[in-house]
Parts: structure tokens; C-alpha cells; sequence
């Protein structure tokens, strides 16, 4: 296919992890066209028209609108927030690519589904889509390139540590002593768009491919609040709370039940060292290393409560 065409992101008006607005801006830097696909006309949608990106409203639960957006593009990153309707969007998105034809699927997954088979999958409903999703992409035979990040900076420890750090100085997290490895998803989206901005000439090694990505180190939560002491110039601790009182804040703040199911299975999952992940596919599809947390909270800092003179 051409290499002038637009290129898909969906997703990209970004709410947690926001990987689809990243990724829409680091494409319209390099002087790509980026069709950016919103469910709504708000703020952000604005904001991206204002950066150069044609906006386009739909629903990926719709397969008239799916195809609609799709319709036009050379190449598609399919990404949406973590909900019930996943695996559903995810096999739109197969079945209406497959119609149209694209030289280019890139599909957001998670680390864990590489921990996953038939008889190994896990208690999240997000985490076993995933599982299926990958299975259903895999047998479409479409040109797909998976990302399978482990946990966002951004998208996780942001907004559940943010405010416990802001008032308390703590880390309040039922993560036991497990060890982890989160990533930022401002890294995420260099991969993201370092594969989709590739000429046509480059893109067949990626085909096929799946790119594990993780942070900087892999440490439990105590060394993690060491980072995030660096970083405030002021003492963070580590309150390793129980797996049941965390529940119950996450449906107490009226999370959705299929969030919740995710976020608990997560948590359980770390207790048992199952986030102990160390890859260097940051640094390999992009050239820099992946950001450290220290680094993370020094650039939110203000969100964390601020740094000490
Ligand atoms: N959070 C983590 O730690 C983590 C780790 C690894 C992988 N992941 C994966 O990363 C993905 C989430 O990425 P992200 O954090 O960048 O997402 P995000 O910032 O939450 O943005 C997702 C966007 O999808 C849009 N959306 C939701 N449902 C839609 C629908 N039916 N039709 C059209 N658009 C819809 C949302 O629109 P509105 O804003 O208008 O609602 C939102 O802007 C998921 O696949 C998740 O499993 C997450």
C-alpha cells in the first residue's frame, strides 16, 4: 500500500493512559496524516483537530462506524479503555480491517497474556479478552503487530497513587513484597508510532511481531517509594494495605465491576511475583531507554503532592 495514506488511531482522545492521543501527536510531528478516532466532540477532540489531526466520532462497538473510520486508512492502531466491551471491539476491528484491507493492525494488549494459555489464563475479564482478542487477530491473518505492555505509570500508579502520596506520603497498594516493572505510556507510544510511521519498505519485520514492553527496573513497592522519595525530595512510604480494604475504595469511588475484577486480579497477581518482568523492547524499537519511575514522578510531580525545596 501507499505510503501517503492516513494512518487510524483509535482511542485517541485518551482518558488514563492516553497512548492513543500520544501516539496521534508524535505521528502528526513526523508529518504523517492521522485520522483520530473520539466517541465524542468535546475539549480534546478540539485540541486534536488544533494539532492537525482529522477527527473522526464513532463508536468501536458499531461496526457502520468502525468501518466508516477505517475506510481510507493504510494502517490502524487499535487501542480503547479498559471495559466489558473489549473483545467485541477487538473482533469489529478484525473483521471490518480484513473487509477493507490495511498494510498495518497495531493492537494494545498486556504483558500478562504472554503468562497466559488454555489452561493457564487468569481471573480478569480484561486480561482473558486480551487472550482472545490476540487469537482472533492471529486466525483474521491480518498484518498485526501486538504491544504487550506491562503496567502504565500513567495509566495505574498515577491515578491510584497520586492522591494517598499527595496527602499521606504513602503508597497504599495490596502489592505484598512482589516485584514490578511499570512502564510510561509516553514510551508506550514511541513504539506504537515508531512501527506505524515505518515506510513500507521497513514495516515486513514487524509483521507478526509481538514487543513486550516494561520500565526501567524491576523492584517491589518499598524500593519503588524510594524512587518516589528522589523524586519529592521528601519521604514516601510503602503501606502494603490489605487486598480486601483496596477492593473496597475501588467500588466505594464506583468503579465498573469489570475495572474492578481487573484491577483486584492485578494486585493478586503482584502478591505472587508475577509482575517481576524485565524486557528491553523500549530501548530496541526506539533507541532511548524506557523512562525510570524516578524520572515519571519528577514530571508530575505537582500531581504527587509536589517536590520539597
Ligand atoms: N493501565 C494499564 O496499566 C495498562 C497496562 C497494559 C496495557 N493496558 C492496555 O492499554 C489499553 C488502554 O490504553 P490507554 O490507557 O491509553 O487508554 P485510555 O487513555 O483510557 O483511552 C482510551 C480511549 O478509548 C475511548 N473509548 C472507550 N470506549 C470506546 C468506544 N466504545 N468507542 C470509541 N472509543 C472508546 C475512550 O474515550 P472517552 O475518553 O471519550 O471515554 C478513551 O479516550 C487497554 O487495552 C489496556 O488493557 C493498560
Amino acid at each position: 500500500m501507499a505510503d501517503n495514506g492516513s494512518i487510524l488511531v483509535t482511542g485517541a482522545a485518551g482518558k488514563l493512559g492516553a497512548v492513543g492521543r500520544t501516539v496521534t501527536g508524535l505521528l502528526l510531528d513526523r508529518g504523517l496524516r492521522v485520522r483520530a478516532m473520539v466517541r465524542r466532540e468535546d475539549d480534546r477532540a478540539a485540541s486534536l483537530r488544533a494539532a492537525g489531526a482529522e477527527v473522526v466520532v464513532g463508536d468501536l462497538l458499531e461496526p457502520a462506524d468502525v468501518y466508516r473510520v477505517v475506510s481510507g486508512c493504510r494502517r490502524v492502531y487499535f487501542g480503547m479503555s479498559v471495559s466489558a466491551g473489549y473483545l467485541e471491539a477487538s473482533v469489529t476491528m478484525a473483521a471490518v480491517t480484513r473487509e477493507i484491507g490495511v498494510d498495518a493492525l497495531v493492537n494494545m494488549s498486556q504483558m500478562t497474556v504472554s503468562q497466559m494459555s488454555i489452561q493457564n489464563t487468569t481471573p480478569s475479564p480484561q486480561q482473558r479478552q486480551h487472550w482472545l482478542s490476540e487469537q482472533a487477530f492471529a486466525w483474521s491473518g491480518l498484518p498485526v503487530v501486538t504491544i504487550r505492555p506491562t503496567v502504565f505509570l500513567e495509566g495505574f500508579f498515577l491515578p491510584l497513587t497520586g492522591s494517598s502520596v499527595r496527602d499521606r506520603g504513602r503508597i497504599e497498594l495490596p502489592f505484598g513484597r512482589g516485584k514490578t516493572n511499570p512502564v510510561s505510556t509516553a514510551d508506550v507510544a514511541r513504539v506504537v508510532a515508531a512501527v506505524l510511521a515505518e515506510p513500507s519498505s521497513n514495516l515486513g519485520p514487524h509483521l507478526g511481531r509481538i514487543y513486550e514492553l516494561t520500565g526501567a527496573r524491576s523492584q517491589d513497592i518499598y524500593e519503588i517509594a524510594r524512587e518516589y522519595s528522589d523524586a519529592l525530595n521528601r519521604e514516601i512510604t510503602y503501606s502494603d494495605i490489605p487486598p480486601e480494604d483496596w477492593e473496597r475504595e475501588l467500588k466505594r469511588a464506583g468503579l465498573p465491576e469489570h475495572l474492578t475484577h481487573h484491577l483486584v486480579t492485578m494486585a493478586a497477581l503482584n502478591r505472587a511475583g508475577r509482575y517481576d518482568r524485565m524486557t528491553d523492547g523500549v530501548e530496541r524499537l526506539t533507541g532511548r531507554p524506557a523512562m525510570s519511575v524516578r524520572e515519571f514522578v519528577s514530571h508530575h510531580a505537582d500531581e504527587f503532592g509536589g517536590r520539597r525545596a
